[in-house]
């Protein structure tokens, strides 16, 4: 047991017996198995349990209370090595951590605002959970680690995302009373991730703690105003600290009795929340919050509550910054050219773009050579918040021609039926590794046209530009080589 954990673990003296404690301790130096969630934009998790298991010789169980988790019992290569994960089909996530966005109950189209968004893992769940009919304000505090909200946002194929980086304070003074479903994932002491998970291994001192707390309060706080009446607000963290999980409900329950309440989960693990950290007593509703002890449920320490704000309160709105969507350097396609690329792809690639703009009530736009669809919703409510991305990469021009984007492929890839050609093995093994093909696959095709690339089992494997006897490879730069 290495001294860290051992002092980390102190902190729980209080609230375990000697013999739970030691459970934990021996819980949590356990290697666990990974666990991921599959992309329901992009396959449904019946088909990819009918082959992918099979294929990559995974021993899968279900996460119960993730319909699209695993855990992944047994592999045979890292889950991050196959072709599913570098297109998105899937995230590789702690299964605690696929509990919160499962908390929220059913929406059709809801208005999301995601406070501590950064990497994406929950905003990404979030995006599939709701069929990608919804907006979601991806919000994160800090700059270095939005590009990698991004970038899993395209890979998980989003269109219904704003990415912004904000301090999520603000935003209950910004938008009072906005949303249907708002999620503080919260920045905590994870002191109860597993070691072996590369979790952060130190102890937290009581004043950094202190200091948690207070923002963790302003962030519910701020969720909790942002919230419309009658939404819901899913506060989860990953430390069992209980000044930073039940103390901080009960901070927001004293504060607005009646507004708000922690409400009871059907079908969510029984996993009660706490009355005590042993100093005060809190109200007794918070123990209808899910504490997933790693010793009880074989997960990583986790903290998860759907509290519902039942009625409006008074908020003096703060002016939010604005920059206006045509500051942005985006200019809408014209509806005539809307249809020459719907044309375009229909004729050659076979895919429908009109009926996808259609159903996804998209519009698309233009930067420079890049082409981005988002939808209308979006940006009539937020299209003037000052932003870091928006919607999907779409397509991008080439030589006067709009090509569809790797990240619309990947979303669609079936619908995409025409211009594929399949590579061999051998191939394909090159192709992975972001090789260019020399001499290329003869397609008939003229030279310049790009093509879709696919194995034998018909799976995309990215775009190639025929140029001479070489067929140039396309692959984003964060998928290429990535094997
Ligand atoms: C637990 S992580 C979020 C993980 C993310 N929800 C996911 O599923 O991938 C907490 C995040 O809070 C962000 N953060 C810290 N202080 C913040 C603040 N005041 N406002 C918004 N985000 C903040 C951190 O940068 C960090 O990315």
């Amino acid at each position: 047991m290495s001294d860290t954990l051992s002092a980390r673990l102190q902190h729980y003296r209080q609230l375990l017996s000697p013999a739970e404690l030691s459970r934990l301790e021996a819980a949590l130096t356990r290697p666990q198995p990974p666990a991921l969630r599959v992309n329901t934009l992009k396959i449904s998790v019946e088909e990819a349990r009918a082959t992918w298991p099979l294929w990559y010789g995974w021993e899968i169980e279900p996460v119960p209370f993730c319909p699209a988790g695993w855990q992944v019992l047994r592999a045979g290569q890292p889950l991050s090595q196959t072709l599913e994960y570098e297109h998105g089909y899937y995230y590789v996530q702690d299964a605690a951590s696929m509990l919160p966005a499962e908390l929220f109950t059913a929406h059709d189209a809801p208005l999301i605002l995601d406070l501590a968004a950064a990497p994406g893992g929950k905003s990404t769940h979030l995006a599939s959970r709701y069929a990608d009919r919804g907006v979601i304000l991806a919000n994160d505090s800090s700059v270095a680690r939005l590009t990698a909200l991004r970038s899993n946002l395209q890979t998980w194929g989003v269109f219904g995302a704003l990415v912004t980086g904000f301090p999520g304070e603000r935003f209950g003074r910004w938008f009072p009373e906005t949303f249907d479903r708002v999620l503080l994932d919260a920045p905590c002491s994870g002191e109860t991730f597993r070691p072996l998970s590369g979790g952060r291994g130190r102890v937290v001192s009581e004043r950094e703690r202190a200091a948690l707390c207070l923002r963790q309060d302003a962030l519910l706080l701020s969720a909790f105003l942002a919230a419309r009446p009658g939404g819901e607000i899913v506060y989860a963290t990953c430390t069992l600290a209980p000044e930073e999980d039940e103390a901080v409900l009960d901070g927001l329950l004293r504060r607005y009795p009646g507004a708000v309440e922690v409400e009871a989960v059907e079908g969510a693990p029984q996993a009660p929340g706490l009355m005590t950290d042993g100093v005060r007593t809190f109200d007794p509703t918070v123990q209808r919050a899910i504490r997933l002890w790693p010793h009880l449920f074989q997960t990583a320490g986790f903290f998860a509550a759907r509290l519902r704000k039942l009625a409006s309160v008074p908020v003096e709105p703060d002016e939010r910054p604005v920059r206006p969507w045509a500051a942005t350097g985006m200019t809408a396609l014209s509806r005539a050219e809307v249809a020459r690329l719907s044309a375009d792809w229909r004729s050659f690639y076979g895919f429908d773009l009109g009926a996808a703009l259609e159903t996804l009530e998209l519009t698309l736009w233009r930067r420079e050579r890049l082409l981005f669809a988002v939808p209308q919703r979006l940006i009539a409510l937020f299209g003037d918040l000052p932003h870091a991305a928006a919607g999907l990469l779409a397509g991008q021009e080439l030589d006067g021609q709009i090509i569809p984007s790797h990240e619309l492929i990947t979303r669609f890839d079936r619908a995409f039926t025409g211009a594929r050609v399949t590579l061999d093995e051998a191939q394909v093994a090159l192709w992975r590794q972001g090789r260019d093909l020399r001499p290329a696959p003869a397609t008939g095709y003229p030279a310049g046209t790009v093509i879709l690339l696919q194995d034998e089992c018909g799976r995309f494997l990215g775009r190639g530009r025929l140029l001479g006897d070489r067929l140039r490879n396309l692959l984003p730069r964060r998928v290429k080589g990535a094997p």
